[in-house]
Formats: C-alpha cells, sequence, structure tokens
C-alpha cells in the first residue's frame, strides 16, 4: 500500500501568492440563530488570524475578497455593518503594524464613505516599508469591473492597439507589478470565482471546502497548503 508521506515545514512548496474568497458568514450565524452581522464579526477575527498566520509562515502575497462589486445588492444595513467591521479594522492598524504587514486595497474607492477612503490611504501609507506579508484587501472588488478599469487607462494613456499585450493589461490592472495568485482558497462549499481575479487567475490551483469561513483555521490552511504542495503544475507543458 502506498501511503504519502506528510511533508515538512521545510519541504512543502508554499504558494507565492495565495487568494480567499472570505464566504459564508451568514451561514454560520444562521446556524447559530444569530444575526449575519455576528457572522460577520466572526469572519473578521478569522481574516485577522489568517493574516497573521501567512505572514508567519513566510507567504508573500495574500489578497482577500471582503466586498464585492456585487454585494451592494444586499440590504443597506448589512452593508453599513460591513462597512463598520471595515472601519474599526482600519483605526487599529498598529497591531499589523508591528507584525510588519504591507496592506493595500484593491478596487475601486469611488463609491466608499470618505472617511473610509482616508483611512484605507493612511493604513496603506504607515504600512508602506513593511517587508513582510503583503497583503491585499479587494474592496468593492469586480473581476470584470477591474478590467474595465484598465482598459479605459490604457485608452487614456494614449496606448496604440498594436503595442497592448497581457502585459499592458496586467500593469493596468490594481493588482499591478503583484505576481499573480498561484493558489485560490474559497471555503462555505459554493464552487465559483463569483467576479475575483478573473485575469490573474488563469493559471492559479484551486482549493474548495464545506468549512464556513469563521471556522477557518491555520489549520485548514496547512492542509490546503499541502494539497497545493502535492499539485503538479504543467502551464500547458508537459
Ligand atoms: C461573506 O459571507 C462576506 C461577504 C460577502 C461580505 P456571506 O455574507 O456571503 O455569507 P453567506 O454566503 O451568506 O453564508
Ligand atoms: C463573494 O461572496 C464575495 C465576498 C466574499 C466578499 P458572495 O457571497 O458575495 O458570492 P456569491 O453571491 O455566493 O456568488
Ligand atoms: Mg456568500
Amino acid at each position: 500500500m502506498f501511503f504519502k508521506k506528510k511533508k515538512s515545514d521545510e519541504e512543502r512548496i508554499l504558494p507565492t501568492h495565495i487568494a480567499i474568497i472570505m464566504d459564508g458568514n451568514g451561514r454560520w450565524a444562521k446556524k447559530r440563530s444569530l444575526p449575519r452581522t455576528a457572522g460577520h464579526a466572526a469572519g473578521s477575527k478569522t481574516f485577522k488570524s489568517i493574516a497573521r498566520y501567512c505572514n508567519k509562515i513566510g507567504i508573500k502575497y495574500l489578497t482577500v475578497y471582503a466586498f464585492s462589486t456585487e454585494n451592494w445588492k444586499r440590504p443597506k444595513s448589512e452593508v453599513d455593518n460591513i462597512m463598520n467591521i471595515l472601519r474599526d479594522y482600519l483605526k487599529d492598524t498598529d497591531s499589523f503594524k508591528d507584525e510588519n504587514i504591507k496592506l493595500e486595497f484593491i478596487g475601486d474607492r469611488e463609491p466608499l464613505a470618505d472617511d473610509i477612503k482616508e483611512l484605507m490611504l493612511k493604513a496603506e501609507a504607515d504600512s508602506a516599508s513593511a517587508t513582510g506579508l503583503h497583503l491585499n484587501i479587494a474592496l468593492n472588488y469586480g473581476g470584470r469591473d477591474e478590467i474595465v478599469h484598465a482598459v479605459k487607462r490604457i485608452v487614456a494613456e494614449g496606448i496604440n492597439a498594436e503595442d497592448i499585450t497581457e502585459q499592458t493589461i496586467s500593469e493596468h490592472l490594481y493588482t499591478a507589478g503583484q505576481p499573480d495568485p498561484d493558489f485560490i482558497i474559497r471555503p462555505s462549499g459554493e464552487y465559483r470565482l463569483s467576479n475575483y481575479l478573473i485575469w490573474q487567475s488563469a493559471y492559479a490551483e484551486y482549493w474548495f471546502s464545506d468549512i464556513l469561513w469563521p471556522d477557518f483555521g491555520p489549520k485548514d490552511l496547512d492542509r490546503a497548503i499541502e494539497d497545493f504542495s502535492r499539485r503538479n503544475r504543467r502551464f500547458g507543458g508537459i
């Protein structure tokens, strides 16, 4: 009988850029007869602990989906609740600074409240020189919306059609200059991208799980990375 040997920390291949769709907060709360707000609060705690863990184990880039361009369809009270959780998080970034995490927001900031936009800029500026984990928070982010913005900027810059390459597009996305995610994780039992990083995910590996995001822990991430480590990435070759 053949047993797969568990790889030690030194042997396992770490993804360079992990992207997570933090989904299942509402169902987590429903299971406990709690309001959806309790699910978002619990999900926010999970986010902080997973970001710290990624930093600790040496992941270079982590991109989390916090609010999509489609999430405005939710009741205003829920949208307000999510924005308030973000406010609280941004007012307390000292701990992240201490941990050497570089924070960046991706998405369309324009429709966000002015105070949130200011807090976002401050958090980015305060952590700009951090050399640890590069943490992207996708906020009012949509992959199609991102591509539309990129095309508009390419046209506005007067770049000739014949000079446009895949690199031109990549360099005009919110993630310009960053490596594409090589590992995309979606908990909560859904098997879709929901408009997340649709350009950047062209060759990513995927990992799905029934765990609801507030229940997702470092052990689950370890299990996912263990799987990633065993994948045979061919990129079209043999
Ligand atoms: C993810 O959890 C958080 C956001 C989309 C902001 P959900 O709120 O989508 O949780 P479910 O999918 O309803 O369980
Ligand atoms: C994706 O989750 C967006 C975030 C996690 C922020 P959704 O719950 O909004 O996705 P759908 O509606 O199930 O596709
Ligand atoms: Mg959901």
